[in-house]
């Protein structure tokens, strides 16, 4: 229903903004991936890559539950960090971020931890 809708902007690596209308309970990365905008994903969402990287704009980070341990771990390994930087897959939509914009960093890495070799590039 339409009280569900959660408009969100993703500003792509090259400035475009894309808008689209997620819903309450959507995971951020599976938003991008339905409309087809860059965010990797490289572990589909278990907290063991960095891929899914995205800016926070704003105050919706302040908004965010903080992150979990292993996530600021994990972010720690994220080329181009930011303050504002969290794992797009540990963001769930709610109403509280109606408006949302995140931002893709420039480059991502595949590095994975959890078992598989480290694949820098
Ligand atoms: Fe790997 Fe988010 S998709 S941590």
């Amino acid at each position: 229903s339409e009280d569900e809708v959660v408009n969100v902007t993703f500003i792509t690596k090259d400035g475009s903004r894309v808008a689209v209308r997620g819903k309450v309970g959507d995971n951020l990365l599976y938003l991008a991936h339905r409309y087809e905008i860059p965010m990797e994903g490289a572990c589909e969402a278990s907290l063991a890559c960095t891929t899914c990287h995205v800016y926070v704009h704003d105050n919706f980070y302040e908004a965010l539950p903080a992150p979990e341990e292993k996530e600021d771990d994990l972010l720690d390994m994220a080329p181009f960090l930011k303050e504002n930087s969290r794992l797009g897959c540990q963001i769930i939509l709610s109403k509280d971020l109606e408006g949302l914009e995140v931002e893709l960093p420039k480059a991502t890495r595949n590095f994975y931890v959890d078992g598989h070799t480290p694949k820098p590039h």
